[in-house]
């Protein structure tokens, strides 16, 4: 991959791709890891004419207020030391930094139109790509802008290729996977990481496929038939590992094959803690992904916490990444062999798949 460090943008139009999917309270970002990580990148620009900043929150189809950049806009603004202008990507003025609006508003973005990417494609001379989290996406912003301007990887996206390619190679085993989270897409992932580790840790949203395709309940959950279908040809492994209990909504302790229908687990439970801390403490190499429950709420971060703390007490080699799971366990973090800012993107490199985002710029 070609560097951005190497390229003179005196004078230029900087067009840069940001990992902007940044959890918002209130309409404060509530953890600014992801923008930080771009900070040596953005530093690079200071002789640059113009930097034209764009990324995306969460998965909205069309413009959303919840999903806008807005708090982004602000939060940049105050680590540049610099007024970053949130713009229209069809109207961007001429302002030294300014943010596009979320690019997901518009269709082009998912559908990978060609028509959008060279749209804004125009906004510079150069195009980077420091989001290191979205290079696992086909967005048009990640695989087909780099097409139509003359493109190169920022320093974030580097230090991470590098630091996740080094661990792998140096892994000890026991290698031991913990996976959780919300996003069940990472399933796919899985069913290539399933082969190099000798178990896998599941909580989280990703439990609930695997329960329904043993049959058991998921309570308020609903599965999809190709995520059962998924679960159920990878339970084939007899190394992946479910919650015995989970901690429901209500704070009650239940076993996890009696979730009742109008109920949801928020938690792993306290026996599940138990079983993945030994399980934990014998490891030698340690990777996690996701959140083990709801852990921005406290009642409902122990088993997150649990993890995050025997990962900080061992001498392997531990590897976290996933914007939730790092913002859950920040104080902890230091003590990690790496982290990661990026969930599926870091799951798929471990995988072995190949990034769109890094393809296109080799
Ligand atoms: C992430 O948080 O993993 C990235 O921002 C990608 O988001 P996505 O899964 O909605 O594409």
């Amino acid at each position: 991959m070609k560097s951005i460090e190497d390229v003179d943008v005196t004078g230029k139009r900087v067009l840069i791709r940001l990992d902007t999917d940044v959890p918002v309270l209130n309409g404060k970002v509530k953890d600014d890891s992801r923008l930080r990580a771009s900070l040596h990148t953005l530093h690079l620009f200071k002789k640059a004419k113009q930097i034209v900043m764009m990324g995306h929150m969460g998965r909205p189809t069309s413009p959303n207020t919840k999903f806008s950049l807005k708090p982004v806009a602000k939060k940049l603004s105050s680590l540049l030391k610099a007024e970053v202008h949130l713009v229209d990507y069809r109207n961007v003025p001429d302002k030294k930094y300014v943010l596009i609006e979320n690019l997901r508003f518009y269709p082009g973005e998912k559908e990978k139109s060609k028509e959008f990417a060279k749209q804004l494609a125009q906004h510079g001379d150069v195009y980077v790509n420091d989001a290191f989290a979205d290079c696992h996406r086909e967005d048009a912003s990640i695989s087909l802008v780099p097409k139509y301007v003359p493109s190169f990887a920022g320093l974030h996206v580097i230090n991470q290729v590098i630091n996740i390619a080094h661990i792998i190679e140096k892994a000890k085993h026991p290698f031991i996977l913990v996976i959780g989270g919300a996003k069940i897409d990472k399933l796919l992932a899985l069913e290539k990481l399933v082969n190099q580790v000798d178990g896998v840790l599941i909580g989280g949203a990703m439990m609930y496929p695997f329960l329904k395709a043993m049959h058991f309940g998921t309570g308020k959950y609903e599965c999809s038939t190709e995520d059962v279908a998924k679960a159920k040809k990878l339970l084939k492994q007899t190394h992946i590992m479910l919650p015995v209990d989970v901690m429901l909504d209500t704070k009650r302790a239940v076993n996890a094959h009696k979730i009742p229908p109008d109920r949801a687990a928020f938690d792993i439970g306290p026996e599940t803690i138990k079983h993945y801390t030994q399980i934990l403490r014998q490891a030698k190499t340690i990777i996690w992904n996701g959140p083990l429950g709801v852990a921005e709420k406290k009642a409902f971060a122990k088993g997150t916490n649990a993890v995050a703390r025997v990962m900080a007490q061992s001498k392997g080699l531990t590897l976290v990444g996933g914007g939730d799971t790092t913002a859950a366990i920040k104080p902890s973090l230091k003590k990690f062999t790496f982290y990661s800012t990026a969930g599926g993107a870091f799951l798929d490199l471990l995988a072995g798949k190949k990034l769109p985002g890094l393809e296109v710029l080799r």
